[in-house]
């Protein structure tokens, strides 16, 4: 019923010359997909026109962030048709990294979701907590509480809409939630989207984010509420995302 979504963030990696040869060379590994899964690339801005040009086999073109207004006075910032323009039909929102380093806050991410589906492509929305959280036993209430405040304005738009829970202390730190870790909080997510959207909630796919590799995907990939996984270190080295992206069921 969920298709599962393999994605690669590339975060601030790769020229475009390394970008583009990324590209290739998981066109040619994932030619042979299994056709009951999906794959995206988000490559920096820069990257994404050069990598939208290369033959992909199949594999949709993702951006990292966006900002929701159509067009105007917001200098350095990317414009939700601009993506779409150039091939995208997935963004990032809401990035531990963006909500940390950045200042995004959960009314950001609910704008940037609507002004993605507006514009006619799917939102990533990233939900996660930091270790303090977790040790603190507020993991599920931090999470829960961003899934609520970044989609409750879009309940009758969930079924477009992809999750990613990434727990903030498993970002490039080689620890991975457990797989019944993972599971529990997916169920979780999937239990609040149920109160905000009813059955919408079963439609909804939700990724696990956070050192994800060609070893533990498998495991992951066996939960039932888990439906595809957001890579970031192990999705720049050609090899490594193409067995996750063939992870077996
Ligand atoms: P790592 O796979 O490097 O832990 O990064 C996860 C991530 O942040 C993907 O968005």
């Amino acid at each position: 019923m969920r298709t599962p979504l393999i994605a690669g963030n590339w975060k601030m990696h790769k020229t475009i010359a390394e970008a583009v040869a990324l590209t290739d060379a998981l066109a040619v590994g994932l030619a042979d997909l299994p056709a009951n899964r999906q794959v995206v690339i988000c490559p920096t801005f820069t990257a994404l026109a050069s990598v939208a040009a290369r033959p992909r086999a199949g594999i949709a073109i993702g951006a990292q962030n966006v900002y929701p207004e159509v067009q105007g006075a917001y200098t350095g910032e990317i414009a939700p048709g601009m993506l779409k323009e150039i091939g995208c039909t997935y963004v990032i929102i809401g990035h531990s990294e963006r909500r940390q380093l950045f200042g995004e806050t959960d009314a950001m991410v609910a704008r940037k979701a609507a002004a993605v589906l507006d514009a006619g492509m799917t939102p990533i929305v990233c939900v996660g907590e930091t270790r303090a959280e977790r040790e603190s036993g507020q993991a599920e209430n931090i999470v829960l509480g961003q899934v609520k405040a970044g989609l409750s304005a879009l309940s009758n738009r969930l079924s477009e809409i992809v999750i990613a829970y990434e727990p903030v202390w498993a970002i490039g730190t080689g620890l991975t939630a457990t797989s019944a870790d993972a599971q529990a909080m997916h169920a979780a997510i999937r239990g609040e989207l149920r109160s905000v959207g009813g059955n919408q909630a079963d439609t909804v796919r939700i990724q696990y984010g956070g050192s994800v590799k060609p070893d533990n995907v498998d495991e992951l990939m066996a939960q039932p509420d888990i439906d595809g996984a957001l890579v970031g270190g192990a999705a720049l080295v050609a090899e490594s995302f193409i067995r996750i992206a063939k992870f077996v069921k």
